[in-house]
């Protein structure tokens, strides 16, 4: 490894042990390799303290409870388990940097070639650190300039046929996606329509549009219900804004003063075209600003100025091209 590359070992939770985490290693026939069915969360800090953790921790457990999953730890074990790895992670990032992390959870190593319904001898429980300094300088641009969003042909799957207020690592369906989305345009998003025709949700974020003074999301019903979506609906009132759900047409997407992605890593992301038509005059908007400006106020660090400063600083330390971590 070349030396400017070179980044303290992180280290990982795995079945009630803190293991480098060079050292995770997942059997093929687990559960959540075989089928997919694993359910995660991912979960940042800012200014190194946890965001919402006992919401990811509540989702994370109605997630498992839904799929039958136990996966032996309590919600405050596995809390205590998260605080614990953040301790031992602090030292691996810049002080201007923060920490992002998975908790997943599968039921865990089926007999080899079982048919189904994998019973399973042992649980699979890992939290794993994932390189936010990464998704941010690959977001930047986004957060600075918009992004186009592409309804690709491959459309979300309904709720009753794998529900996606279940956060599953299933996502076959948003991979494919994705790739239409960018053929058609390499900056672009996907955002997927359900099977009546309205707007979901992205791939990793939820879709949502400003139209006079409200903000509207998408109905909870064919969504993963963000907890960023949630940070947005606490801070709407504060800024003179409704927060309503409806379903939401593409039309009426094309037509919105503004639209934004929403998710853990970045907070919420302008959108501002929609199949090649600009949303409102086809640039960032000033509830979007509004939001990110409070947003900071709340949790002490401002995502897009962090994300400035991650990426400058990767721009005047790494060799040309390489990725930050
Ligand atoms: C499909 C999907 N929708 C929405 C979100 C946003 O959820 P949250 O705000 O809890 O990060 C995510 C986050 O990864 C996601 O994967």
């Amino acid at each position: 490894m070349n030396e400017t590359t070179e980044t303290t070992e992180r280290t990982a939770f795995f079945n009630g042990h803190f293991i480098p985490e060079s050292e995770l290693r997942l059997a093929p026939f687990d559960v959540g390799v075989r089928i997919g069915e694993f359910v995660f969360e991912t979960v940042r800090t800012y200014g190194h303290r946890p965001h919402r953790l006992r919401d990811h921790m509540v989702r994370l457990y109605a997630s498992m409870k839904a799929l039958d999953i136990d996966c032996g730890m309590s919600i405050e074990e596995m809390e205590e388990a998260t605080l614990e790895l953040i301790e031992r992670n602090r030292a691996a990032i810049e002080p201007y940097d923060d920490l992002m992390w998975n908790n997943d959870a599968s039921r865990g190593i089926a007999k080899p070639f079982d048919p189904g319904p994998y019973d399973s001898y042992e649980r699979t429980v890992f939290i794993v650190f994932i390189p936010l300094g990464a998704s941010l300088v690959d977001a930047l641009d986004g957060l600075e300039n918009g992004i186009p969003v592409v309804i690709p042909p491959t459309r979300n799957i309904p709720a009753r046929y794998l529900d996606p207020k279940m956060k599953n690592r299933n996502r076959i369906h948003y991979g494919k996606g994705m790739r239409e989305a960018k053929r058609v345009d390499p900056r672009a998003e996907a955002v997927f329509l359900d099977d009546d025709g309205y707007l979901t949700e992205g791939g990793g974020a939820n879709f949502l549009i400003v139209k006079d003074g409200a903000v509207i999301s998408p109905q909870g019903r064919n969504i993963l219900r963000g907890v960023t979506r949630e940070d947005v609906r606490d801070l709407a009132p504060g800024l003179g804004l409704e927060f309503v759900e409806a379903d939401i047409e593409p039309y009426d997407a094309m037509t919105a003063d503004e639209a934004f992605l929403a998710s853990t890593p970045f907070f919420v992301m302008p959108v501002t075209s929609i199949d090649g038509r600009p949303i409102g005059d086809g640039r960032p908007g000033p509830v979007v600003d509004s939001l990110i400006d409070a947003f900071a106020q709340q949790v002490g660090v401002h995502p897009v100025e962090q994300a400035r400063k991650i990426t400058q600083r990767y721009l005047d330390d790494r060799p040309k091209g390489s990725r930050p971590y």
